[in-house]
């Protein structure tokens, strides 16, 4: 992997947790608490080896229309999460950072996210960003409200000044996004972000998708060419 161009950001959808429990006649929340376990071993795996931002898709705006009990479930595990896992966040050097409408949470989980990122601020390695009630096209929106509020009368938005209110304003380009558990789309995810992102899914369920999945995930992204609308050609010439 040294000699291989390394992706400064990563973004993950977590898909799978709900089957992976299935398979194994167990609640689909068995599942979730899997995922938690792998989300720590992927983060630790990204933290070692030097990438700059991982973006992890925990919760969709559209998952609130989920089975009231697995919502429930799901909250009160995003806290017991954050309460526990901050340890290995600073021993990682991980700083955490929510990105979605946190203030559609309980005050409960809102104070569990602000202390968890208030404790991990001081950190300077990987950049952990937990997007939790995000959807793409919110971000979008929220952006171009914001943007628009700087606008003279007669300016329009361009795509800098929108891009530069989204939520991922202070993070680096999206590289690499992955879908584990098979499917193939993006579920409102970092859509503006995604433009000219490699994508790569792999079939595993999320608790089964180890660091050696994501070496796989890692090791493909370092041989695409990314040509943004150049031929092969001018890129190989570039690269020389
Ligand atoms: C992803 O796994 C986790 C969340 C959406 C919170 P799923 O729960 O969507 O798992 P499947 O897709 O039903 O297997
Ligand atoms: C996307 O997974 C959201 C997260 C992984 C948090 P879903 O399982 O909700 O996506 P769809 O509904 O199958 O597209
Ligand atoms: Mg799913």
């Amino acid at each position: 992997m040294t000699d291989k161009k390394t992706p400064k950001h990563v973004a993950i959808i977590m898909d799978g947790n709900g089957r992976w429990a299935q398979q194994r006649n167990k609640k689909r929340t068995f599942g979730h608490k899997a995922g938690v376990e792998k989300t720590r071993e992927i983060v630790e795996a990204c933290a070692e080896k030097h990438i700059q931002s991982l973006t992890l898709f925990a919760f969709s705006s559209e998952n609130w229309a989920r089975p009231e009990e697995e919502v429930s479930y799901l909250m009160e595990l995003f806290i017991l999460a954050l309460k526990r896992e901050v340890r290995m966040l600073n021993k990682n050097n991980v700083q955490l950072k929510f990105i979605g409408n946190i203030a559609g949470f309980s005050s409960k989980l809102q104070k569990s996210i602000t202390d968890a990122q208030t404790q991990t601020i001081n950190n300077d390695g990987l950049q952990l960003n937990i997007a939790a009630n995000y959807g793409g096209r919110w971000d979008i929106v929220n952006a171009a409200n914001q943007a628009s509020l700087n606008l003279a009368p007669d300016e329009l938005l361009s795509e800098e000044v929108l891009e530069a209110e989204l939520t991922t304003k202070e993070l680096p380009t999206l590289d690499l996004m992955i879908r584990t558990g098979g499917e193939k789309r993006i579920s409102n995810f970092l859509i503006w972000q995604a433009a000219y992102a490699e994508l790569y899914f792999s079939d595993k369920l999320w608790p089964d998708f180890d660091s050696t999945e994501l070496d796989k995930a890692l090791e493909e992204y370092g041989d695409r060419q990314r040509r943004y609308g150049k031929t092969g050609e001018q890129i190989s010439h570039e690269t020389e």
